[in-house]
This record gives structure tokens, C-alpha cells and sequence, in this order.
């Protein structure tokens, strides 16, 4: 049994980073048995890192925020695959998705040592703008510091020209790329 975190980091349903999430996970559904945690995070109530530190001195309970940031960390823990889908706003994630990976402080170890090791990451990305490459330097940056945590980056797909909000319901080409990196993880796992 293969258990998927889902993290949506737009505000928007249905829209084109929630239509890629879903392509993935249709590809999946045809391969794995699998346990699914969907979390959108414009849903939860949390705020970012309060650096108060408690996360360095257990590994038991990782953050003392007691606020929704807890079903996401519960949720990482016993993940096999985590999936984090955000659309570019102003030349980055969404605030929620810093917000998230801020939080992800709790997952270094008092010695900075990654607390989850080796979990296999897809990111998804959806932006405006028509190159595809001009947010090459945002999406390094953002998996440098997702390494740092432990997570191994297994695919980036990055949907272009996406304005408007049925664009990947559109792209067809896209959906089952997507589909099929799906069918492939479940594969694997
Ligand atoms: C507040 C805001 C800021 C945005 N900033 C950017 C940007 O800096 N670069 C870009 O390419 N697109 C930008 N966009 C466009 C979105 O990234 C694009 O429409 C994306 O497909 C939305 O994904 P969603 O439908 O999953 O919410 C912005 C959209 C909004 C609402």
C-alpha cells in the first residue's frame, strides 16, 4: 500500500494546478494500491514558522504549533510520495506554499540532518508566462531547499502560457504526460 501527500498550493478549485495534480494521480489510480492524503492549503489555518526551536530538541513530535500545519506533517510522515503543486505568483509559490516549506523546519534534526530522508517528490508547476524556462533559477532554489529536508526530487513539469484558468483542462499532450509519470511511480512503488 502506497500512501500519496497531495499538497495543492492554489486558491483556486479546479483550476490548472488542481487539473495536474488529478492527471497524475488518474495514472496512479490505475497501478497502486494506495492511501491518499489531498491537502489544499488555502483550506488550512496556519502560519509560517514561528522559530521557537522545539523541533530540535525531539524527533518525536516534530512542531508545537498547534495549528492545521499538523495533519500535513502527520500526513508527510507516513508518506511514500509526496506531490506539491503551486502556480507561480508573482515570481515565485504561492505565499501558502513558503508558508509550508517554511514549516518544513520541523523536518531538519537538531544537526540539520534531513528527517525525510529519500521521499520521493513530484513538483508541479503552473504559470502565466509562455517560457518555460523563466522560472528556472525559482524552481532550483525551491528544490535545493526541498533537499535539504530529504526529499528526492523524481519529476518537475511545469505548465506554460496558463492564464487562463481551463488551460490544462486543455492541453491534452500535457494530462496524459502526466498520466503516464503516474502509472510509472505507482510502478515503481
Ligand atoms: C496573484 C497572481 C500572481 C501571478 N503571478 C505570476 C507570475 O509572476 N508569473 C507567471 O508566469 N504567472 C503569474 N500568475 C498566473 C498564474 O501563475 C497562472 O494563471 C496559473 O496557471 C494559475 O494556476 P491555478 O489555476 O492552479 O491557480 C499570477 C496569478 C495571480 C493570481
Amino acid at each position: 500500500m502506497m500512501h500519496v501527500t497531495c499538497i495543492l498550493g492554489s486558491p483556486v478549485r479546479e483550476g490548472n494546478t488542481d487539473t495536474m495534480v488529478r492527471a497524475l494521480l488518474a495514472g496512479m489510480k490505475e497501478k497502486a494500491d494506495k492511501t491518499m492524503d489531498w491537502l489544499v492549503l488555502n483550506d488550512l489555518v496556519f502560519r509560517g514558522c514561528q522559530a521557537c526551536n522545539e523541533c530540535k530538541e525531539t524527533s518525536v513530535s516534530p512542531c508545537v504549533e498547534e495549528d492545521d500545519m499538523q495533519v500535513v506533517h502527520e500526513s508527510l510522515r507516513k508518506a511514500d510520495l509526496l506531490v506539491v503543486a503551486s502556480p507561480l505568483y508573482m515570481d515565485g509559490v504561492t505565499a501558502s506554499v513558503k508558508a509550508f516549506i517554511d514549516r518544513l523546519n520541523a523536518f531538519f534534526g537538531a544537526d540539520w540532518s534531513p528527517r525525510l530522508p529519500g521521499l520521493k517528490t513530484v513538483l508541479l508547476y503552473s504559470q502565466g508566462l509562455e517560457d518555460q524556462d523563466a522560472y528556472e533559477e525559482v524552481f532550483r532554489l525551491t528544490e535545493q531547499v526541498y533537499g535539504k529536508f530529504g526529499l528526492q526530487i523524481v519529476s518537475r513539469v511545469v505548465l506554460e502560457n496558463a492564464g487562463e484558468h481551463d488551460a490544462a483542462a486543455k492541453r491534452v499532450a500535457l494530462l496524459e504526460k502526466l498520466e503516464a509519470l503516474g502509472r510509472e511511480l505507482a510502478r515503481e512503488s
